[in-house]
C-alpha cells in the first residue's frame, strides 16, 4: 500500500482528482495518509475532511521564523510516514530539510509545458497570464520530482494543452486543469503505486510497460 500525503493551499481540486481516481479505482493500492495545508481557510481541507481524510494546517503564521516553520512541516511529513509527498497547488517552496529527508520521494504539478512558464513568481494564475501575455498558442501541465531547484526535478508526465483565441486566464487555468492537470496526477501516483517509474543517472525518468 502506498502512503500519500497531500500538500495543499487553495481550493484543491488537484486534491478532488486524486481523491476520486481513488474512490474509482483508477489508482490501485494506494491511501491518502493526510492532507497538509499552509493555509487554515484552504477549500482543500474541506475536501479532506469529506473524504474522511485526516487534514492538518501547518501555517508559516505560527512560527516566529522560517526555519521553525521549516522543522513543524518536516515533524508534520515525517508523523505521516508518507512513501511518497504530491504537492497539489501548494504554494510554499520546499524548505531543503524536506527535499532531504524525502529525496525523490515528492511530485508536484505544474500548470504549464516546464522547461517553458516555470520557476519564480510562475505560479496559479500568474502562469497562465504569462502564457497570453507571450502569445503561446500550446500550454499545458507537467508532473515533476521536486529537487533543491524549482520546477527543475526530472519530467515524470507531460501533456499539451491549446490556447483558444479570446482566452482569459481563467479559462485558460480552466482548460489546463480539466485536460491536462486532473489526468495527469492521478495517472502519475498510478504508475508510482505500480512500481513502473524509475529515475536514471542522468536524472531523467523511465516508465515501464505495465
Ligand atoms: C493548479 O493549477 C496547480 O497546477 C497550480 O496551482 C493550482 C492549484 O489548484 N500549482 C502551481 O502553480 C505550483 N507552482 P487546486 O488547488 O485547485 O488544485
Amino acid at each position: 500500500m502506498l502512503r500519500v500525503a497531500v500538500c495543499v493551499s487553495g481550493g484543491g481540486t488537484n486534491l478532488q482528482a486524486i481523491i476520486d481516481a481513488l474512490r474509482d479505482g483508477k489508482i490501485a493500492n494506494t491511501q491518502i495518509v493526510r492532507v497538509i495545508s499552509n493555509n487554515r481557510n484552504a477549500y482543500a481541507l474541506e475536501r479532506a475532511k469529506a473524504a474522511g481524510i485526516e487534514g492538518v494546517c501547518v501555517s508559516p503564521r505560527d512560527y516566529e521564523n522560517r526555519d521553525l516553520f521549516n522543522d513543524a512541516l518536516l515533524a508534520c511529513l515525517k508523523e505521516a510516514d508518507p512513501d511518497l509527498i504530491v504537492l497539489a497547488g501548494f504554494m510554499v517552496a520546499v524548505p531543503a530539510c524536506v527535499i532531504a529527508e524525502f529525496r525523490d520521494k515528492i511530485i508536484n504539478i505544474h500548470p504549464a509545458l516546464i522547461p517553458s512558464f516555470c520557476g519564480k513568481g510562475y505560479y496559479g494564475l500568474h502562469v497562465h497570464e504569462k502564457v497570453l501575455a507571450r502569445g503561446a498558442k500550446v500550454t499545458g501541465a507537467t508532473v515533476h520530482f521536486v529537487d533543491e531547484d524549482l520546477d527543475h526535478g526530472p519530467i515524470l508526465l507531460q501533456k499539451a494543452v491549446e490556447v483558444r483565441e479570446g482566452d482569459t486566464p481563467e479559462v485558460l487555468q480552466r482548460r489546463v486543469m480539466e485536460e491536462a492537470e486532473w489526468i495527469l496526477l492521478p495517472s502519475a501516483i498510478s504508475l508510482i503505486a505500480q512500481g513502473r517509474v524509475t529515475i536514471d543517472d542522468n536524472r531523467i525518468t523511465h516508465i515501464k510497460e505495465s
